[in-house]
Formats: C-alpha cells, sequence, structure tokens
C-alpha cells in the first residue's frame, strides 16, 4: 500500500469483508416457507452477514485475506436492499483517509512481537478485539 496507494481503497473493502462482526436480525411479518423451514409471524431471524461475506461461490478462496481481490466491494457489511447503511460512502472515505494518513506518518509498521490474532479475537471469532502493532517515527 505504501508503494502504490491505488491498493487503498480494495484494501479497505477487504477489511470490511474479512472481518467484521455483522449478524442482522429482522422480525417475520407473516407466516412463511420462503427459505425452507416455516416461519412465523413475529419470529425473529438473524442473518449472518460475516458468513455471507466468506461465502466461497461469490469469493474465491473467501478465507484469505487479499487486498489486490476484484470484488471485495460486494460485501454486505453495510447491508442489502431499501436499509443499505446511508453512511457507507462516509465510512468508506473515513476508513481510506485513516489507512493512507497512517501509511504515510509512519515508515515502518509491524505486528508486535508474538502477536497470535486468535489471541486477540471477540468471542464469536470474526473480529479482532485488539490490533498490537510497533510502529516507527519518522
Ligand atoms: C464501518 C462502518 C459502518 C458499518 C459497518 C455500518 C453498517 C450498517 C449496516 C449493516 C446497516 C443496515 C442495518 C440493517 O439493514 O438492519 C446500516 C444502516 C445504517 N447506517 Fe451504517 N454502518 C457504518 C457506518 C455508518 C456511518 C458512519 C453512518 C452515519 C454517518 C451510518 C448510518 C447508517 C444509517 C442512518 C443506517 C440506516 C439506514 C436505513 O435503515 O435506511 N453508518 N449500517
Amino acid at each position: 500500500m505504501r508503494e502504490n496507494p491505488s491498493l487503498i481503497p480494495g484494501a479497505a473493502e477487504e477489511v470490511l469483508r474479512y472481518r467484521f462482526t455483522a449478524s442482522m436480525d429482522r422480525t417475520v411479518t407473516e407466516d412463511t416457507d420462503i427459505f425452507g423451514p416455516l416461519m412465523k409471524k413475529g419470529d425473529i431471524i438473524i442473518a449472518w452477514i460475516s458468513s455471507a461475506n466468506r461465502d466461497e461461490s461469490h469469493f474465491a478462496n473467501a478465507d484469505q485475506f487479499d487486498i489486490t481481490r476484484k470484488n471485495s466491494r460486494d460485501h454486505l457489511t453495510f447491508g442489502n436492499g431499501e436499509h443499505f447503511c446511508l453512511g457507507a460512502p462516509l465510512a468508506r472515505l473515513e476508513t481510506q483517509i485513516a489507512l493512507s494518513s497512517f501509511i504515510r506518518r509512519f515508515p515502518s509498521i509491524c505486528f508486535a512481537p508474538d502477536f497470535r490474532p486468535e489471541e486477540h479475537l471477540l468471542k464469536h471469532g470474526f473480529t479482532l478485539n485488539s490490533l498490537p502493532i510497533m510502529i516507527e517515527q519518522s
């Protein structure tokens, strides 16, 4: 990203795809078996967006973090349809600005010694709780 800043927007999308906690719930408004099992009016269903974001039929090698992935922007982290996140353009812009400023400010950024991602995950296992890093001031 430092050598080729044009990778930054794709990197931001890949982070949103790869490590975002997103499950959304919906309340069933009428009895239906639209997806197979019977769902009754008033039932609550939970859509695991993080799981959709790792769908192998849409994202090749979905469990691999790849900032050059061509379709990473297809993730569902901002939802879909009529309730699609109104703040998505702002969130995307902020993420890109933050990433590029951080890279510009520090010439060297690396993981803290002995960093193991699995020790820094939230309970559900998708999202990092913390990311210990070491930086060098310019
Ligand atoms: C990375 C940051 C963000 C993520 C992952 C995110 C995610 C989401 C998701 C998944 C939804 C859809 C919820 C649903 O369908 O039930 C949503 C809706 C919404 N988001 Fe965001 N959001 C982010 C940042 C923002 C920001 C910065 C703003 C405002 C400045 C914002 C404002 C909204 C609003 C107003 C809605 C409701 C849209 C509607 O119901 O029509 N979001 N967001």
